[in-house]
């Protein structure tokens, strides 16, 4: 039941809630959800078609009205008891059940980041248990708790994505294009670089790199100044007085641009161009690190 778009959730809302500069762009699909015990039993004794079933609990929000679907999620409560046999959810299982999930998204971090996630999954079923889902049939009363659940984690993420600070220039450019901020930031900083067709991030990027005077008015980049930003930006966390790791990072930047402006990125707008310039960097960046002896940069 819907695992992959909590454990997706519960990435996001840790990742926007430890990181102010920006939120990693994670992508449900990869995250791992093999079949339950619990839900290949159902699937079984129901006869039910199981790419049918799948398709249906990788959506972030469930069509309320499948009858296959409402059947599964019925038996698959019924044998985790997160529902009565008269149709009431039991919401303190519920709630158990989510922290389990919580937990197994987020192991191998932080004690104080769990419990801060798991307070906005606990604050959710709470707010369904005073917002009890009516259906026709128990499978569908199953199908709108959860429902409720993931639609409060999605406003939780989305609460938490408002928080994180941008730099002037960030902001108005996302409100002179009138972009959608959530979008923008999830697509920032994602470690394979970013999407080169998103029409939007485009279009920001192209923005923000002609504020900055990375890119010229008629498109071409200013290697220079990309050099110089990104070498900025790049030491800028760096602890003060370790002048050798400073120096060994601006050198490995001037290489990585220099590799991206001798195999110049094309592309069919300005804000395409940006996009790919900004992919090759990061992309040589980590190409160029994975040597051996810069590994304790990364
Ligand atoms: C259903 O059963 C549970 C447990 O016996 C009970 O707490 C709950 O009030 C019942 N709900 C309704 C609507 O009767």
């Amino acid at each position: 039941m819907k695992r992959q778009v909590i454990f997706f959730l519960c990435y996001i809302i840790l990742q926007v809630k430890i990181d102010t500069i920006a939120a990693r762009a994670i992508d449900a699909d990869e995250i791992p959800d093999p079949l339950t015990e619990e839900e290949i039993e159902c699937i079984k004794e129901l006869g039910l078609d199981e790419e049918h079933i799948l398709e249906i609990d990788a959506k972030e929000i469930t069509p309320e009205d499948d009858d296959q679907y409402n059947r599964f999620a019925e038996c698959f409560c019924r044998k985790m008891k997160l529902q009565y046999d008269n149709g009431s959810m039991d919401y303190d299982a519920l709630r158990e059940y989510a922290q389990e999930l919580t937990t197994e998204a987020l192991k191998d971090r932080d004690d104080e980041v769990i419990l801060m996630v798991r307070q906005v999954v606990n604050e959710a079923v709470a707010y369904c248990q005073d917002n009890p889902a009516e259906g026709t049939s128990h499978g569908q009363i199953a199908v709108r708790t959860q429902n409720c659940i993931v639609q409060k984690l999605y406003e939780a993420k989305g609460g938490a994505i408002d928080k994180i600070p941008l730099t002037e220039e960030e902001q108005q450019c996302i409100d002179d294009l009138g972009l959608n901020k959530e979008h923008i930031l999830l697509e920032i900083d994602d470690e394979d670089g970013a999407p080169e067709d998103d029409d939007q991030y485009n279009r920001f990027t192209e923005c923000y790199w002609k504020k900055m005077e990375l890119q010229y008015d008629n498109g071409k980049i200013d290697y220079d100044a990309l050099r110089r930003f990104t070498q900025q930006a790049a030491t800028e966390d760096l602890k003060d007085g370790d002048e050798e790791v400073v120096l060994m990072v601006k050198q490995l930047v001037r290489r990585a641009v220099n590799y991206c402006r001798d195999n110049p990125a094309e592309g069919n707008s300005h804000g395409q161009i940006a996009v790919k310039t900004q992919n090759c960097i990061v992309q040589t960046l980590s190409e160029i690190t994975k040597d051996q002896k810069y590994h304790y940069l990364v």
